[in-house]
């Protein structure tokens, strides 16, 4: 497995750089709280927190935000096979009020609703309780130096006093190295999720990235999916979705709990092929990654949740908030949700989802969410001001709109004159300086407008 020159797999004296790695006498304690999935990456970091960081405890903790029950079942027996006093801590409630919090906030980043994202400071928290409880004196997760989790683990331990240790970085390993020095080992590695993808679920997405499926060209096979059927398989059903102040509450007007919310749409959507996503995804370090995403229920909430906000916010409201809501998903891709910046911006979002409460009725054919129908005590709608039917607006006639309509696109009328009679001009420069030929006649042309509008007006 190793090529010719390099190192053994136990020796690890070329890609360690000491500098990098905390030294664990610092601390108050010689005990390490890992970030535990039971996969190779967490797997081989138990002993190498040991021999090389110099630990004398390391303890295992897996958190649940809606991870299928055989990830609990691979990371308890490899954690009983290591020896490893193991926590596992159910974080799925939190889990889901962030997810929903990703609703009012419309978020995807890249088209991704940002299921990982969301989850990991989620985890790092629960991780980091466990510690503290047990009076480690530092926090470890298993994640490499090229993608996006180190970060969102690392912005909330670095918050605390606690020692942060990254192995798989700091040691610069790779896959290989791990293979071979968790055979070498005996390590029990063998059962695991370790198929032809690189799979991460919870509650509000599952996320599908590795091997072929990283050429951009490569057309996912249908074995990819898990959690939707192909679309167009089923036949279409219709649901309504209530809302309260921008949170889904209620499915065909049965109220229930956030993660029950999910899980039923979830299931529901996702038997009619809805939530499929195939990205380009910029990473924070910079790199361009292709992931393929299954999101039933995030597609539905989401779709619903922006249908109802069409009807109820103003058209400035509207677009002012796209722009916070993009900041908003950004910050929550970046695991920064901790940021000022996400708190003023969640002030501007609860102001406006105050109105946000309604049902939103959603047709669910074709692997699509279509909000078909939507209703609200705080629809900025009037039947009578939108119809053809009728004469007038409040105590606003038709005939009132003949002075607006003179007036738009004024401002547009007068450059178009000025560019036009500078382009015909032999000196532009002059035409454009003196006012050229024409200015004159339409400064008339104002006027004559004014007055036609003042006379018809009475
Ligand atoms: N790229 C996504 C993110 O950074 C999800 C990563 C999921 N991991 C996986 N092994 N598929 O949020």
């Amino acid at each position: 497995m190793q090529s010719d020159d390099s190192t053994t797999p136990t020796d690890l004296s070329d890609s360690t750089d000491p500098a990098a790695i905390d030294d664990p006498t610092d601390t108050d304690a010689n005990r390490v709280a890992l970030a535990f999935s039971g996969g190779l990456d967490t797997t081989v970091c138990v002993p190498l927190l040991e021999e090389e960081y110099g630990y004398e405890e390391v303890i295992g903790v897996t958190v649940d935000v809606g991870q299928p029950d055989a990830e609990f079942e691979e990371a308890r027996e490899t954690a009983r096979a290591l020896g490893l006093e193991h926590y596992v801590v159910d974080a799925t409630d939190a889990f889901a009020d962030v997810c929903l919090d990703g609703v009012r906030a419309n978020a995807a980043y890249q088209g991704y609703p940002l299921g990982t994202a969301l989850a990991r400071p989620v985890i790092a928290a629960a991780i980091q309780e466990v510690a503290e409880e047990n009076d480690c004196g530092a926090l470890a997760h298993g994640c490499t130096g090229k993608g996006n989790d180190q970060l969102r683990f690392e912005t909330v331990w670095r918050q605390s006093d606690l020692e942060v240790c990254a192995p798989v970085r700091e040691l610069g390993l790779t896959r290989q190295f791990e293979q071979a020095y968790a055979a070498e080992r005996d390590l029990p590695v063998e059962g695991g999720n370790e198929g032809d993808w690189s799979i991460d679920t919870n509650l509000w997405s599952r996320a599908v990235e590795g091997n072929e499926l990283e050429e951009p060209s490569y057309v996912p096979p249908e074995g990819i999916y898990d959690w939707t059927a192909a679309p167009g398989e089923s036949d279409p059903e219709t649901l309504t979705i209530d809302f309260e102040e921008g949170y889904p509450v209620a499915i065909d007007g049965e109220a229930m709990d956030p993660v029950e919310l999910i899980s039923r749409l979830n299931e529901r959507a996702g038997a009619q092929g809805v939530g499929r996503t195939d990205v380009m995804e910029d990473r924070m370090l910079g790199l361009k990654v292709r992931e393929n995403y299954e999101h039933p229920a995030a597609t539905v909430l989401l779709g619903a949740h922006g249908a109802l906000e069409d009807l109820v916010l103003t058209k400035e409201e509207r677009s002012f908030k796209t722009t916070i809501d993009q900041r908003w998903a950004e910050k929550a891709y970046e695991g920064l949700l901790s940021a000022p910046l996400v708190n003023a911006l969640e002030g501007f979002i609860a102001e406006t989802q105050s109105r946000v409460t309604g049902t939103v009725t959603i047709k669910l054919t074709g692997g699509q969410a279509r909000p078909v129908g939507r209703e609200s005590p705080y629809g900025v709608y009037s039947a009578s001001a939108a119809s053809f039917n009728t004469e007038t607006v409040g105590d606003i006639t038709q005939g009132d709109a003949t002075g607006v309509a003179k007036y738009h696109g004024f401002q547009e009328r007068l450059a178009n004159t000025v560019i036009e009679s500078a382009s015909e001009a032999e000196d532009p420069l002059e035409a454009a300086t003196d006012g050229g030929a024409n200015s004159e006649s339409e400064d008339d042309a104002i006027e004559s407008d004014q007055a036609e509008t003042t006379n018809e007006d009475r």
